[in-house]
């Protein structure tokens, strides 16, 4: 079994990285857009099993100031094995900025405390479809 960690988006087959965003109930996401997002972002990060993509995520930043986590995800049948601590770290090392914030859930929030993220008491956000982030527990 090989295992390979790969910080950029070249080798990702985008029907399964939609396969896993749907497993996991991050939503329907089309294989196109999905490239066209992690190739936009400032540093990307996907790992791989036997050729599989098991896990991935990404960080959309202005370098200096603010950057946001996003799309972090693992495989269901992969989760609880160190890989999305694998993700948020290299992510993380990766950012030389002022501040980092991320969207979860209620129930992921005590794995993102253990790299230092609090709870916002005063963050917004706007949303396209704001039904599916109060779907989601993100907003009330
Ligand atoms: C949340 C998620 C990324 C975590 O990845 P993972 O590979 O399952 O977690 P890891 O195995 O790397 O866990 C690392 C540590 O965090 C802990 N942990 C993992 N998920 C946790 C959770 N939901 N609550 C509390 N602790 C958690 C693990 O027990 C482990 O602890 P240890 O280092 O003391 O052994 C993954 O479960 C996932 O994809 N979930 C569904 C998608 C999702 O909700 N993504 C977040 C949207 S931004």
């Amino acid at each position: 079994m090989s295992l390979v960690i790969k910080t950029d988006c070249s080798d990702i087959d985008w029907c399964q990285a939609a396969e896993i965003y749907h497993r996991v109930r991050m939503g329907e996401r089309s294989p196109d857009l999905l490239e066209q997002a992690f190739q936009h972002s400032l540093t990307t990060c996907a790992i791989f099993q036997d050729n599989q993509l098991i896990a991935l995520g990404r960080a959309i930043s202005d370098g200096i100031y603010q950057a946001v986590l996003c799309d972090i995800a693992v495989r269901p049948d992969y989760q609880r094995q160190g890989y999305g601590k694998r993700i948020v770290s290299h992510l993380m090392e990766q950012l030389d900025v002022d501040n980092i914030i991320l969207f979860t859930s209620p129930g992921q929030m005590p794995f993102y405390q253990q790299f230092g993220f609090h709870p916002l008491k005063a963050g917004m956000g706007w949303f396209r479809h704001p039904e599916e982030r109060r779907q989601g527990k993100v907003i009330d």
